[in-house]
This record gives C-alpha cells, structure tokens and sequence, in this order.
C-alpha cells in the first residue's frame, strides 16, 4: 500500500503559521541567501517542518547559479537552453508557441531543482532605449500581457511557478533604484499596469516580483495601492510577492503594504525592526502572519516530489530555433529572399562568427550549446554552393580596420549575395543602463552603406535588443530582424534565409524614424531621483498613430514569404460583446502565418484617447492554398477607458471603430459598431501638445508636479553618486566599486563590457541600504546610519546614534 494514502493531509499553511513563534514568522520574511526560501523548523519533536525552497532566473531560460547556498549570488550557472529573449518573442505574437517555451523553461527548471522562475519580465517598452528591452516583450500592454499569461500558464503546468516581473513602472534602467516614475492614474492604468492585470487574471502566477522604483513616491516594495489594493483586491491575485533583489525600502512598511518576502535574504538585516514595530504595536502581528503564510503555501506548493527529470537539452535547442524564426521580423524584401542554395554567398560581420544571443545582466544564461551563422549557413549551403567570409567589423568593439573594411567589400563584390550581420555590441545595452542612441556603430552603417553601392544584392540580418535606427533600410535588397534570438538563434536565421521557415514575427514595437520623434524622449530617462510620464499614453503606436507621424516601420508590420487574402471581414455580437472574424486564404505556394490584429477606435469621444489600440489580434499557419477563419474575442474592456472621477473602466455610448488590420498602418477593413452604455465619462480634453505642459501634467495627477527629492540630507536610500560630493563619500564610492566589481567577477567569470558597466552603475546607482541588504554583513542599518549622519556633517546626531547603539549591546543578556 502506498503510504501517501495513510499519510495525515499536510496541514494548512495557517495552521503551520499559528504554530510557529514571532522571530520564526520574520525569519520566512525573507529569504535564506541569494537564492533559495527559508525551511520551517520542524516543531518540538521533529515534525512539522518543511523545506526551503530555491528561486531561479528568467526569463528566457535558467540562470541557475550551481551552488545556491552561496549568499552573494557569486558562480557560475549551470548549463541550460538559452531561448530567443522576450524582445523576439514578443514578435512571434504567438501565444501557444510561448506557452510551449514556458513549458520548456518549466521543464528545465524541475530538472535543476527550481521552483520558482524569475520571469517573464512584462514592462512596457516606454521608450526604445531602454536598456532591459531585450528582457520585455512589447510596447504594447494587452499584446505583452498575453503572451506572458501564456508563458506563465507554460511554465506552471510543469508544477513550478512562475514570478511576473517587474510590478510596476520600471521602464527604465537609469537609477532604476531610487527613481520615482511619476504618472498619471489613467496612463497607469490603461498602460502600465494593464499587462500585469491580464497575467494576473488569466494566468494565476505564483508570484509577483516588485520593482525597485518608486511609483509616485512610494518605493514599490512598500506600495500598499500597488501591492495589495489592486493586485489582490481588484485583480484577485492569490499568490506571493517577493522583492526585487535588494529593491525592500523599509521591512515594516512592506509588511504592512503586502510585500510577502523579501529577496535575497539579508541576514537578518530587517528582523530587529519588524520585531520592534511589532512590540511597539506599529505594525500588527496579522500582517506578519499573513506574509509568513503566504510564503509557507510557496514553500507547500513549490516541494518538488520525485526523480528530477531530464532536461531534454537537444529537443529544447531544436525549439529555440524554431522560436528564434517565429520572432525573426522580415523587414524589407524584394525579393531577393529566400536565398537559393547556390552560387556564391558571402558571408560579412564578425556577429557572423560571435553571435549576439542575448542581454548582460540577470538573465544571462548560460547556453547548452550556441549556434554561429557562419557554421550553420554553410551547413545549409552543403556542397551546393560556396560561402565566403569576411569580418568585416570587431563584434566586441563595432568598429573597423581598414583591412576589415576593404576586405568585407571585395569578398561582397565577388559573391552573387552579401549576407551582412549587423546590430548593437555587447556593451551598448544591458541591464543596469539604458542606450543613449538608437545608431548602430558607425562603421556598421559605414558599412551597409558601402556594400549597398556595389551591384551584389545585400541581406541584412540584425541582431539587437531594442530597436535601432535604419535610415539605410531602403538602400539594401532585404532587411531581417532578428533580435537577440537565443542560443539557436542563428539556426533560426538561417532557416528564415533560406526559406526552411516561414519569417514569423510582426513588430511588437514601432520603430521610429527618429528617436527624437517619440514624445517619451523629452523626458527621458528624467532626473536621477524622478522621471515624468508627460507624455501619458502617447508610447509606441499610440504615438505615431494619434500624431500621424509615421515609424519607419509600424507596429505589427512584417513581411512574408507568401501571400495571404483576407476575405468575409465581420464583427458580430452585441453591445461590447463582439467578436471580429476574417478568413483568410494562403494564396501562395509555400507555408506561412499571418496575424490578424484588431484595434478599436472611438471616434466620437469625449474623452482624448489615441486613435486606435490593440485589443485582441490571432495568429495563423496556414500550408499553401489552405484557409482558415479566425476569430478574435472584444469584450467590455476592449471598449473602456479608464475614468479617475469614478476609479472605474468606463465605456462611453456611442460608435466605435472594430478595425481589422494587418499593421497598425494597414487596417484591411473598418467595421462601424454601435454601443450603447449608461456610463456617465469624465471628460478629458486633448493636451495641447503630446507632452504634458506643467499645468496639464498637475492637472493629469491631480497635484502639483513633485519636486525631485533633494540629495541633502543622506539618508538610506543616498545613492553612491550622492555621496561622492564630499571626500570621504568619494573614497568609500571608489573601494566598493573596486570590491563590487572583483565579486561580479565571480559571478560573471569573462565579464563583458557591458556586464562591468552594468555592475558599475548599479553600484554606484544604488542606495546605501543595498550595501546592507546585499553586502553579505560588511554594514548593518545601525552602522549606515551613523556613516550618513556623519558624512552629512551631522557628528552629534552621529555620536549619539553610536552611543545608542553601545548602549542597546550593553543592555542585550
Ligand atoms: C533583476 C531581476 C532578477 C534579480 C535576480 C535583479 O537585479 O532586476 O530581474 O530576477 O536581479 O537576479
């Protein structure tokens, strides 16, 4: 007989709070070093106990560290399937290939003994510079909310969870540690959070990870509203929120506004406080408990039962690449893809040879394998052709020699096609900081350029995590754009070269003309303490659309190898209830998919809203002369706004616009709908400009604009930098950078540009309380505050925190 069947039912994880003694609940408040959950003891007698648990990264793959006992994250991952990042997934628009990829990472995680996944990661892409956009799936909240619920419901079908990141606001790297994004309800609302809601309620994640940032000026770890007001009372969200690594503010604050557990752990760095808030009646003991219960049903529902599994590393390589093509954009083509197997190809670009695969940073990977294109192009060409090679450019640095330069021109010029790999650099995004331009290096484009004036037609495959200027794209015969597409990611370009895969992505991000075109520019990334959203909804499409200035390539626009008709455009149902249907024919004679996308209008508002948004869109395969009809659900939300007089999604009666569309630019039908609502909406007029003025800014938020907070006096959250304008600041700034970046060394053993200048600025970005939460106990709150009074000048107020603190050790038995 089995013994399960005996065995007692596990007791709730109430009960196993209620048992537990108050210093025992704070210690599951935060977790047991850099990576794993504290165990419940075993009660008196041994039982009861239960296991710790370990928390991996995410989001594109595994960065499980080998030893997890390791306190400051410090060593190498372990090997595991580097995925396409989620700036290509996004552009796959396909939700059951992500939920396939989650399932994958789902699988893998098991095998590596994780429980919970650090991802996906779901900011909107504010502004194309950002420097995580390679980790973010969209700059659109509905399209990325989707297909991260879909990733979610991929990784926890494999009973592990999922930890949706990074909530709310952090659409920028730029002292993403301290900084206060300041925006308006509605923008946050209908932008912001409205991904974060469809993961929520369609997904039901584990948990949710809070960003480092401040939201309106509350640190996002101790953000009541955020955290508990319309994630757990509005969305309904059952599960746990952990803190970013090292984002926890202050402990009692987070307690109080819903903040489960803080990560990684530090050491007890926060008990004393919860301990003390508690017995001076500050902070009630039901707050702690429900933290520590919600950590204990992780703990419950994290225990990983059984032999691990394998972790199908081969399979998952052969997903990757198929992922990797999905995602892959078809920019310009006339015609010269798909490239026959034949003749000469030359091949041009060191990235050829050192693929860019993905972004530095936590969620680095550590690939199984990792494909080259020069390699796996000359595997396809086989016998049946020749391929050349020449360099071109240095991958690390961009840039050419001479040599490099006149050498790439003869090898094109002798080909009958030039496949060039171009795109940004290792160190020019990252994690840590965000881009200061959208250019390619110079001599990438000095390059396009040149082997665009010969007569040998040029393939450009870029490879970047966020968008880039393409003032040359007319001037080339095909432009593919491939992201940073994974450890198969060059497989996966060379199968969409040559026409073994059908190019699958749509753009889930608009690319300008001009960075400097884009309203979010202007305040961009802001002050080091505050960044304003002046532009409010105007991001992305919302923008080009509503401005009518146009990209230079819209919103879900992407080419293919066949041709699609679509035909019987309809939009049934009633009210808001509707679905909008198309059939559409492959009329080609190779396989291929499209995505149907729907946006609404309303046209006749009171409300100033941007011209159109996305509110379902469907992606189809269809073989050569297959057809399908498609249907893409619209409900209640498809229609609202949302109205801060009422604090609630409002619908205004009236018509509407369904419009079925191939791009946010290429609507192929747009069907007129009547609604009828008793929605009494606020009116709100349309801004002057696309940017906020100071009075319509105070007027969108209710309250006067803030003034950034003043450096003086330090306190816990002085950044490094802050403390450099006296000398003893400047001394301690210069010995943690240097030991920050000898223990980065460790974690990252052949550091990059980028990861050095990613480390760099987070240390010196970073609060002061992060060298007490994240410095392994080099300084406890107690000794920092002391340092920043006497740093401020203020030696008395110092003294007496020293004497106070001698006297508190005296006093202890
Ligand atoms: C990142 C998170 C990541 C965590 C753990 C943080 O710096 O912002 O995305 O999950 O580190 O590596």
């Amino acid at each position: 007989m089995s013994t399960d069947a005996t065995a007692a039912p596990s007791p709730s994880a109430e009960a196993v709070v209620a048992a537990l003694d108050l210093p025992t609940k704070v210690r599951l408040l935060s977790g047991r070093g850099f990576w794993a959950l504290e165990p419940v003891p075993a009660g008196p007698g041994g039982s009861g106990g239960i296991d710790g648990i370990v928390v991996a990264d995410g989001p594109h793959g595994l960065r499980c560290q080998v030893t997890a006992a390791d306190h400051l994250g410090l060593a190498p991952a372990q090997p595991a399937t580097c995925f396409p990042t989620a700036a290509a997934l996004g552009s796959t628009w396909d939700v059951e290939l992500l939920e396939e990829v989650g399932a994958a990472i789902g699988d893998e995680a098991r095998a590596l003994g994780v429980s919970v996944v650090l991802g996906p990661g779901l900011n909107l892409k504010r502004h194309p510079a950002g420097g995580r956009s390679f980790e973010y799936l969209s700059e659109d909240p509905l399209l990325g909310g989707r297909l991260a619920a879909a990733m979610v419901r991929g990784i926890q079908a494999r009973g592990v969870g999922a930890s949706v990141k990074h909530y709310a606001v952090n659409n920028q790297e730029s002292h993403r540690l301290v900084v206060d994004a300041v925006v308006d309800e509605r923008t946050l609302r209908e932008l912001y959070l409205r991904g974060f809601e469809i993961v929520v309620t369609e997904s039901d994640p584990w948990t949710v990870m809070c960003s480092y940032n401040r939201v309106n000026g509350t640190y996002a770890s101790d953000h009541t509203e955020l955290l508990t007001t319309i994630l757990r009372d509005e969305w309904g969200f059952g599960g746990l929120v952990m803190s970013d690594w090292g984002a926890t503010n202050d402990r009692v604050a987070g307690v109080r506004a819903g903040l489960d557990l803080e990560m990684p752990g530090s050491e007890g760095a926060f008990d004393g406080e919860v301990l003390a808030a508690v017995a001076d009646g500050s902070l009630l003991e039901a707050d702690v408990d429900r933290c520590a219960t919600r950590v204990v049903e992780l703990l419950q529902r994290g225990r990983l039962d059984g032999a691990r599994p394998d972790p199908q590393h081969e399979q998952h390589h052969a997903l990757a690449r198929r992922a990797a093509a999905e995602g892959s954009v078809l920019l310009v083509n006339d015609g010269v893809l798909p490239l026959a197997a034949e003749g000469t190809i030359a091949v041009i670009g060191g990235f050829a040879t050192h693929p860019r695969h993905q972004g530095a940073g936590s969620s680095q990977v550590n690939p199984t394998r990792l494909d080259r294109a020069l390699d796996t192009i000359r595997e396809r060409v086989g016998g049946a052709g020749t391929v050349t090679f020449a360099e071109g450019y240095d991958a690390r640095t961009g840039r050419s020699t001479p040599r490099q330069f006149a050498e790439a021109l003869a090898t094109a010029r002798a080909a009958d096609v030039a496949v060039v790999f171009a795109g940004l650099p290792a160190a020019w995004e990252s994690e840590g900081f965000d881009r200061t331009t959208l250019d390619l290096p110079d001599d990438h484009v000095r390059l396009i350029e040149a082997l665009a004036a010969t007569s040998t037609p040029v393939v450009v495959v870029l490879s970047n995590g966020g968008v880039v200027h393409l003032p040359w794209a007319e001037r080339v015969e095909a432009v593919l754009e491939c992201w940073l597409g994974g450890q198969a990611g060059a497989g996966g370009a060379t199968d969409v070269l040559f026409g073994d895969a059908e190019p699958g992505g749509r753009l889930a991000e608009s690319i300008p003309v001009h960075v400097a075109q884009l309203p979010a520019d202007r305040n961009f990334p802001g002050q080091p303490r505050q960044v304003e959203y002046r532009e409010g909804p105007h991001v992305g499409y919302r923008f080009h659309d509503t401005a009518g200035v146009p990209a230079r390539f819209a919103f879900g626009a992407g080419l293919s190898y066949t041709t699609f008709e679509w035909t019987d455009v309809e939009v049934t149902g009633d009210g808001t209830d509707r679905t909008a249907r198309v059939t559409v024919t492959n009329t080609g004679d190779r396989a291929g998919s499209d995505v149907v996308q729907v946006y609404v209008r309303d046209p006749e508002s009171a409300v100033h809203r941007p011209h159109q948004e996305l509110q379902g869109f469907a992606k189809v395969h269809l073989g050569p002369g297959e057809r399908a009809t498609v249907e893409v659900p619209l409900d209640r939300r498809s229609f609202a706004v949302w109205d801060v007089a009422a604090h609630d999604w409002l619908v205004e009666a009236g018509r509407f616009e369904v419009v079925v569309a191939r791009s946010s630019v290429d609507p192929v039908q747009v069907v007129p709908i009547e609604v009828a609502s008793d929605d009494v909406v606020t009116p709100v007029p349309a801004p002057v400009d696309l940017v906020a003025t100071d009075e319509e800014f105070a007027a969108l938020l209710g309250r006067p604009v803030p003034t950034p907070k003043a450096v003086r006096p330090f306190d816990r959250n002085s950044t490094l930098e802050d403390l450099e304008s006296t000398v003893v600041g400047r001394l301690l700034s210069s010995v943690v950078v240097r030991e920050g970046a000898k223990r980065a060394a460790q974690e990252f053993p052949d550091p990059d540009d980028a990861t050095i200048e990613m480390v760099r600025s987070s240390l010196k970005e970073g609060p002061v309380r992060m060298l007490v939460l994240m410095g392994g106990g080099i300084l406890d709150f107690a000794q920092a505050d002391v340092l920043l009074k006497a740093l401020d000048g203020r030696w008395t107020s110092a003294a007496r925190s020293v004497l106070a603190g001698l006297a508190a050790r005296l006093r202890r038995p």
